[in-house]
């Protein structure tokens, strides 16, 4: 474990979240795999707005590696007009951001998939949101003084490793666009709702980049570098890619629109009379505008009733009163609608690697008399 007094000193003043802050219950996630840990929230922590810092989804390509503040320091190098080394004081001083965000891994459901695609298998639970607080990137690289012909920015983690057989020992490392690392609510974040970024999700600063799926979300952050080229790495150009419609292979960036049902769950019993169907939704592009959701497998749909805070890159909860017409087996869907006009599909694009499946998800109840 680390022992920075960063770690150590827990909660820091953060008036905004103090209002917000989850309860911060020591429940485990559903693990996936321990070696790197890999955890999926469990369901019930769905029915928090805000999932807390325990039970946040872990993804782990390699070790966690142990830093400590004191020996630590951020660089930023390539085409800029001077190299720096900033401590975390340093960064600390900058404007603090705080935003709440979802994060969801690009192979959530990956276990949805027929037929099956390799890599974890992630059932509904690698997504959760958190109030992240820390400063926009872009302050940062106009310290630094981004160069003529800057084309992307790419990012080092302390962690590494051998991601996949034949390959050789390498840290993890992701490139951005220069507009998306310019953007201003693109953040090195040392906050996780309002507590020190807890160790496994990146202490002592991690990069945020809202909208996009977790992977472009560099962890345990040592070196920023802009490029005069786009970058071509193991995590850039092998993994985290997904052939469009015309199969064209192309990376991934933006978290699909997507919706699913929490409550009731897939084979519930149910007894007649009216219950809600309970559930969330979100989209990387832009907040959800609606969520139509259907009892009939599908060939009717009605609005459900939005609650609970609605924000730019946080997902949204919903439900719907429903009424059973009588006894029997009903299918149960939810279909969410951004407000940049993207529709949930109503089936995943099938993909090798297995990611973004945001396919309409059937849920299958009975209703007793
Ligand atoms: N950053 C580093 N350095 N190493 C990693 O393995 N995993 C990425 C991203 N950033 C990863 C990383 C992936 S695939 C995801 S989905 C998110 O971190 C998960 O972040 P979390 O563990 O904080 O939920």
């Amino acid at each position: 474990m680390c022992n920075c007094t960063c770690i150590r000193a827990g909660l820091s003043a953060s008036p905004e979240v103090a209002q917000i802050r989850p309860d911060d219950n020591p429940k485990s996630l559903v693990t996936i795999e321990h070696e790197p840990m890999i955890g999926e929230t469990p369901q019930r922590a769905f029915d928090n707005w805000l999932t807390p810092n325990p039970l946040f989804y872990v993804r782990n390509h390699f070790d966690i590696p142990h830093i400590r503040c004191s020996h630590w320091k951020l660089s930023v190098d390539g085409v800029v007009s001077q190299d720096l080394q900033l401590t975390l004081d340093e960064l600390k001083d900058l404007t603090r951001v705080t935003l709440p965000i979802t994060m969801e891994c690009a192979g959530n459901n990956r276990s949805d998939l027929d037929p099956p695609a390799p890599g974890n298998q992630f059932q509904n639970g690698a997504v959760s949101t958190a109030y992240w607080a820390g400063v926009p990137l872009k302050d940062v690289l106009a310290i630094a003084g981004i160069g003529d012909g800057a084309r992307e920015v790419l990012f080092e983690g302390h962690d590494s490793g051998v991601p996949a057989p034949g390959e050789s020992e390498m840290p993890y490392t992701r490139s951005l666009p220069i507009d998306v690392a310019m953007h201003p609510d693109t953040l090195l974040v040392y906050e996780m709702n309002g507590r020190a970024l807890p160790e496994e999700h990146g202490h002592p600063i991690r990069l945020m980049v809202p909208g996009w799926y977790g992977m472009a979300s560099v962890k345990w952050l040592r070196r920023i570098s802009v490029l005069d080229f786009n970058y071509e790495g193991f995590f850039q150009t092998d993994r985290y890619i997904i052939e469009d419609e015309t199969g064209k292979t192309v990376p991934l960036s933006s978290i699909g629109v997507k919706s699913v049902i929490g409550s009731p769950a897939e084979g519930d019993v149910i007894e007649m009379g009216g219950m809600c169907v309970n559930g969330t939704a979100w989209s990387g592009e832009d907040r959800i505008a609606a969520i139509d959701v259907s009892c009939d497998g599908g060939e009717t749909w009605t609005r459900a009733d939005v609650f609970g805070p609605s924000e730019r890159y946080a997902w949204q909860h919903w439900r719907y009163c429903w009424s059973p017409p009588a006894p029997g087996e009903y299918t149960l869907m939810s279909r969410a609608i951004d407000a940049r006009g993207n529709v949930q599909p109503m089936k995943t694009h099938w993909n090798r690697l297995g990611y973004m499946v945001n396919g309409v998800r059937p849920v299958q109840v009975s209703v007793r008399a």
